[in-house]
């Protein structure tokens, strides 16, 4: 029997934009590479502008890379768009549109017709923490709560393979270490695919069954850390020596790679 194949390939992506921040080009990816076997969670982690949310961009098939290739189930498509769910760095909750009607959004964008979006909807409320609210304006919304609105839309979209890019850069502490929690029931009890981008070596620990830390930009992946933790994961693990001892693994280059970065900044 073989074995199937992965969800997701990254094979040597470069991407070069034309006219970056002061008008001249800008190298954001040289070379990177990843993979995500079915149902992994596999996290990013690298210093800011080092190019991962362009990374996601490209997966999603919203910008064409310089060069490489992005495989699904083994396969180049010819058209990426549409096929992953995707979470933007920005949640993008619609401010003029109801709770419910934002996390809608995705389904009906694909072809679902709103009276049967709302009810998949209304059947996931709960799970996501939002019963009662679906007729607020997200402005109404906790940070935790908008950002919990922002995931169950991208879930919705019903794509084995979800992107989410620092969905919880925002939060304090607490909140983040509970929606970490709640996430990770999310995710084993619906068996997704999840890449996800964060800053926090923590939280890629605590979640990832791999970790890939990235160089400065232009970015390429420049470690691979398997997370040989047991699951199911409780808070008390951050305490564990295995813990202590994989954040420090993922720290030392990550340190050094915002450093570099930083000094090459300064000089340019
Ligand atoms: N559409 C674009 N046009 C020009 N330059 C861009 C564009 N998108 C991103 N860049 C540049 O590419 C580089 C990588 O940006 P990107 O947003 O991918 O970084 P990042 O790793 O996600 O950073 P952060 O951690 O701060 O979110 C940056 O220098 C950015 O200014
Ligand atoms: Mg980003």
């Amino acid at each position: 029997m073989t074995a199937a194949p992965d969800k997701l390939v990254v094979e040597d992506l470069s991407k070069r934009f034309e006219s970056g921040d002061d008008g001249g080009a800008v190298v954001a990816l040289a070379g990177a590479g990843l993979r995500v076997a079915p149902g992994e969670f596999v996290s990013i982690v690298g210093p800011s502008g080092c190019g991962k949310s362009t990374l996601f961009n490209i997966v999603a098939g919203l910008i064409r890379p310089t060069a490489g290739r992005v495989l699904l189930d083994g396969e180049e498509p010819r058209e990426l768009l549409g096929r992953v769910g995707y979470m933007p760095q920005k949640d993008l909750l619609m401010p003029w549109r109801s709770v419910l009607d934002n996390v809608t959004l995705g389904l009906e964008m694909s072809g679902v017709g709103r009276r049967q979006a709302r009810a998949r909807a209304r059947e996931e409320l709960g799970r996501f923490g939002l019963e009662g609210f679906e007729r607020r304006w997200p402005g109404d919304l906790s940070g935790g709560m908008r950002q919990r609105a922002a995931l169950l839309r991208t879930f919705l979209a019903g794509r084995e393979l979800m992107l989410l890019d620092e969905p919880f850069g925002a939060l304090d502490a607490l909140t983040r270490q509970a929606m970490q929690e709640w996430l990770l029931e999310i995710w084993q009890s619906d068996r997704k695919t999840i890449l996800f981008i964060t800053h926090d070596v923590e939280e890629a620990v605590y979640l990832s069954d791999r970790v890939y830390v990235m160089s400065g930009r232009p970015g390429s992946v420049q470690l691979c850390v398997e997370i040989d933790l047991p699951r199911p994961r409780g808070f008390e693990l951050h305490g564990s020596p295995q813990f202590v001892a994989l954040k420090q693994r993922l720290l030392t280059p990550l340190h050094e790679a915002a450093r570099a970065q930083l000094e090459a900044q300064v000089v340019s």
